[in-house]
């Protein structure tokens, strides 16, 4: 079985097309990979994915990682199953990991509003890390209105809503191999 990339796909009734294939994808998470590798060298960073939507994402990209590294997850809510932000984070799960001291880099999918990142931030630097990056696979700059600071963006996009490659729609999509955009 090939992976799942159709041209085009319904979603909630939505139509969604292609928007960035899985081979520029995986070039650019190359690019990051190495880039991480060269900036936190003898660091052993520990990547912090953000669930559920990261997940994908944190597994190529710590595959293009050639350090020595460490993972582990936490969970929030903030969208519902709409495509607008409910404008409140949730936090669903924490990290297990012990973060004092440590050179972390947390991963989301895509950063929005900047809000979930924002209150990320300011959550894991009260546990006192050595150092704290983001990297983030997509970034709607139009649509940030919280400040946050951004060490590693995949790809830079519209204000418009996408799926795939972890990313959901309602709970859906995840599991595309590519990121689809919702045509206007
Ligand atoms: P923010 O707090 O507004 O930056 O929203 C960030 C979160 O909202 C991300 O972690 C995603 O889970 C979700 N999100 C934002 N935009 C999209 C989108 O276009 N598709 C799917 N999920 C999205
Ligand atoms: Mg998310």
């Amino acid at each position: 079985m090939d992976l799942y990339q159709p041209e085009t796909i319904h979603v909630n009734g939505e139509k969604f097309r292609v928007y960035l294939t899985h081979e520029e994808i995986q070039q650019r998470i190359k690019q990051l990979g190495n880039q991480i590798s060269k900036d936190l060298k003898d660091k052993r960073p520990i990547f912090i994915g953000v669930l559920n939507g990261a997940y994908i994402f944190l597994a190529d990209l710590m595959r293009y990682v050639s350090i020595p590294c460490e993972v582990d997850f936490l969970k929030l809510s903030s969208y519902g199953d709409e495509k607008v932000s409910s404008g409140q984070v949730q936090d669903l799960k924490e990290i297990n990991a012990h973060i004092k001291g440590r050179h972390v880099i947390l991963v989301e999918d895509i950063i929005d509003t900047g809000l979930s990142m924002k209150y990320l931030v300011e959550k894991l630097k009260r546990l006192e890390p050595a150092s704290l990056s983001v990297a983030t696979m997509l970034h709607k700059t139009e649509a940030t209105k919280h400040e946050v600071q951004i060490d590693y963006v995949g790809f830079k996009i519209p204000n418009l809503f996408v799926l795939g490659y972890g990313l959901d729609y309602a709970q859906e999509g995840r599991n595309l191999a590519q990121i689809y955009i919702l045509e206007e």
